[in-house]
């Protein structure tokens, strides 16, 4: 979407994966100090993102959405005023239809109203979901109806579109919002996370910058996920130039979970745009490489091993699709080390685990399957 934002994937923050709807204005303020004291807004993260749960059961009698006096008694207004002094930005979430997944009320209908609210209390993100009844309409006229709504308050919000993929919502997805979903919902087990990273496959053609494929929020540092795991997400996530939204509780979190997220050099490849979103290039059973294009000519690169025991994964240069030099520079984002390569990249990595590089010289050869049709248009 051009709106001007989302230029690069989004990264911040929300409450969903831990907290469900056991919401409230403390936990929100929280998280931000969080944000700003731990290093992750200076490692990237903006949003502060508040999901399903925080209104009333029923709009007020000149129709506006009522956030719970129980859970926002300072009202979202302060709340947004607090998020904006620590320099962080504060989203909110919305169905486009009757009702939200919880059973709330929802924006079907009410977009401008909704919108209209939203920008006076100082929104800066909308996530916007597929739940409640659509009253016959299709996706991409509930999507779009919203887009403009947001749109008409002059104020920048970004939107996020919430349909699981529905629709094949990645063919219209760009210009109408900033990313879509493009599964069903994440959770914080292995199985979820490749599960999910199979469903990417083949949609790199379509994101770019302003609207990005959204394999849904992070799930490092919760649940049954562990450390090793979580690189493997992080690591993949970044590749797939996915908005990188964490969601665990940032206040109680362990250094490892915290170093994971504010790695800044795989969040460098997340945040580049080389002219495609990574993808697989070779999968052998457990054992897969992907890469991703990088805009100074080099590629990122992760081996990834889905098997349970240790396994020696390797690739080369030219299959990475870089031209033939004499030797490679080889960064190691995760042990933060360079070497030299000849033009074979291999790493002996454990299972359930991930190694991730960028591989520099030589330079990019331009491959006749590199249209983007993502990009160039309407954005
Ligand atoms: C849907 C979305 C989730 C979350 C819940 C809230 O399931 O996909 O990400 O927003 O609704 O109810």
């Amino acid at each position: 979407l051009d709106n001007g934002l989302a230029r690069t994937p989004q990264m911040g923050w929300n409450d969903w994966n831990t907290f469900f709807c056991n919401i409230n204005e403390s936990l929100i303020r929280q998280t931000a100090d969080v944000m700003v004291s731990s290093g992750m807004a200076a490692a990237g993260y903006k949003y502060v993102n508040i999901d399903d749960c925080w209104s009333t059961k029923s709009r007020n009698a000149s129709g506006d959405l009522v956030p719970d006096p129980q859970k926002f008694p300072s009202g979202m207004k302060a709340l947004a005023d607090y998020i904006h002094a620590k320099g962080l930005k504060l989203g909110i979430y919305s169905s486009a239809g009757t009702t939200t997944c919880a059973g709330y009320p929802a924006s079907l209908g009410y977009e401008q109203r909704d919108a209209a609210l939203w920008a006076s209390w100082g929104i800066d993100y909308l996530k916007y979901d597929n739940c409640g009844d659509h009253q016959g309409r299709n996706g991409q006229q509930r999507y779009t109806a919203m887009r403009d709504a947001l749109a008409a308050t002059g104020r920048p919000i970004a939107y996020s579109l919430c349909n699981w993929g529905q629709e094949s919502v990645w063919t219209w997805g760009m210009p109408v919002g900033n990313s879509w979903r493009t599964t069903g919902d994440i959770a914080a087990n292995w199985s979820s996370i490749t599960g999910i990273l199979d469903q990417q496959v083949g949609l790199e053609a379509y994101s770019g910058p302003g609207g990005w494929n959204d394999p849904d929020m992070l799930e490092v540092g919760v649940g049954s996920l562990t450390a090793t795991e979580g690189r493997v997400h992080f690591s993949l996530w970044s590749l797939l130039n996915a908005p990188l939204i964490a969601g665990n509780d940032l206040r109680s979190m362990s250094a490892e979970t915290l170093s994971i997220l504010t790695n800044t050099e795989v969040i460098a490849v997340n945040q580049d745009w080389g002219g495609r979103q990574g993808h697989k290039i070779s999968d052998n059973g457990n054992l897969e490489v992907w890469r991703k294009p990088m805009a100074n000519g080099s590629v990122a690169v992760v081996l990834l091993n889905r098997g349970t025991s240790t396994s020696t994964l390797s690739t080369t240069a030219s299959a990475l699709g870089l031209g033939s030099a004499s030797s490679y520079s080889v960064r190691d984002l995760w042990a933060h080390t360079t070497s030299t390569s000849s033009g074979t990249i291999s790493a002996s990595v454990p299972g359930h685990g991930a190694a991730m590089y960028i591989v520099t010289g030589g330079g990019i050869v331009p491959t006749p399957s590199g249209t983007i049709k993502g990009a160039g248009s309407g954005r």
